[in-house]
């Protein structure tokens, strides 16, 4: 009898074909939705500290990914779209601070895929194009960024791996850490958590320190792209949440969770976007759902149980931050992260504004060699 070859191995045969993509699914959706419903029954609380819609949650989803797509183009949400735009030219010159050979790539967070693409791109041109793996918690943005990421380049099919997983929680690192581990070998490997993403996690530090200790060998680096301020008062947050408010595909977005996981009729003139000053560590950007009725609301969520909404209470849609250069080296510092590269760029600010920009950060682990001073073989060759 012929020996039929196993499913699996023809995969790379059946992705020539365009229209198809895989995923790697790393843990059970049903739970996933638990937990949105978990969110959405805390207590009330007229402040916006009860009810919520987690980080990974806003973006979970067909109608979400495609807002998302949606306010990255939007001409009034330029933090977005600068971001996006200005990507290659801040990547350059860290290109330069990396090995020599083939290196990995694992994007958390890829979102419409954008800088993948820049990222892989500048590898590729270099002949140092290993593995691609976008991990996120919503595979439709993974499907998204895939396709945009891989555009033009000649990363083999066979090399790409998308994986659907929430990264904010330790199991679910320690199993992808074992399957990066699995493919790469000791290769070394650089991650990345760019737009800001790390700030909309209310343990912001507790995830950067996690993600360090999970992921991060000493050959690995990791590169975090965080919003910063200079400005650390009262109108400084408030020119902060009018970023925001100043856009209505952002509106869309921010409220595309909420249409998914409830029935409430969304009244847009019920949202706040509270712009508040962390200590003396970042901007704080709360995006804010209030039942103004006057009347207790009743919320349909997905499981179908109901969950009162009373007047005056509030379901908190998004946050946000802007960090400070001393809350940045703390954050750091923190989560055992040593600094490799740089790069800082400030907008263009009025007189009366606030300067706000964004820091391209090239990080190791705490306790790997510092290049240039290191004891003993250094993977990347300084
Ligand atoms: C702010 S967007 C950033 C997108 C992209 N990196 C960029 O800079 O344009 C955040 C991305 O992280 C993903 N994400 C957010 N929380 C997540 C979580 N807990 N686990 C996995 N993915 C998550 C979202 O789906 C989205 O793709």
């Amino acid at each position: 009898m012929v020996e039929r070859e196993q499913a699996v191995h023809r995969i790379p045969e059946v992705l020539r074909d365009s229209g198809w993509t895989v995923c790697l699914v790393g843990e059970e959706q049903s739970g996933k939705l638990a937990q949105v419903t978990a969110g959405l029954r805390r207590r009330p609380d007229g402040s916006g500290s009860g009810k919520l819609i987690t980080s990974g949650f806003s973006y979970w989803g067909l109608e979400s990914t495609v807002a998302w797509a949606h306010a990255c183009n939007d001409l009034y949400y330029p933090v977005m779209r600068e971001s996006i735009a200005s990507f290659s030219r801040r990547w350059r010159g860290m290109g330069e601070l990396l090995p020599e050979g083939p290196l990995h790539y694992v994007s958390l967070g890829p979102g419409t895929g954008q800088k993948d693409q820049a990222l892989l791109r500048s590898l590729d041109g270099r002949g140092r194009c290993g593995c691609y793996i976008p991990v996120d918690v919503s595979a439709e943005m993974l499907r998204l960024a895939q396709r945009e990421a891989l555009q033009h380049l000649h990363v083999p099919v066979a090399d790409v791996l998308p994986v659907q997983l929430d990264f904010s929680l330790p199991a679910n690192l320690d199993r992808l850490s074992t399957l990066i581990r699995r493919t790469v070998g000791e290769e070394p490997v650089v991650y990345s958590l760019l737009g800001n993403t790390l700030a909309n996690f209310d343990s912001d530090t507790q995830l950067l320190a996690l993600l360090g200790e999970k992921l991060l060998r000493p050959q690995d680096r990791f590169l975090l792209e965080v919003a910063s301020t200079a400005g650390q008062d009262e109108p400084a947050a408030r020119a902060a949440a009018q970023e925001y408010e100043n856009s209505p595909r952002f509106r869309e977005f921010v409220t595309s969770a909420l249409m998914q996981y409830t029935d409430l009729q969304i009244d847009l003139n019920s949202i706040t976007y509270e712009g508040l000053v962390e200590d003396d560590r970042a901007l704080l950007i709360k995006v804010v759902y209030h039942n103004r009725t006057g009347a207790t609301l009743e919320l349909t969520l997905p499981d179908r149980s109901t969950v009162p909404f009373p007047d005056q209470d509030t379901i908190r849609l998004l946050l946000s931050r802007k960090y400070t250069l001393s809350g940045l080296e703390k954050m750091l510092v923190d989560a055992r992260l040593a600094k490799v590269g740089e790069t800082h760029e400030t907008g263009h600010t009025a007189f009366d504004r606030p300067a706000f920009g964004m820091a391209l950060l090239l990080l190791q682990s705490g306790d790997a060699p510092r290049p240039g001073r290191a004891t003993g073989p250094n993977p990347f060759g300084d």
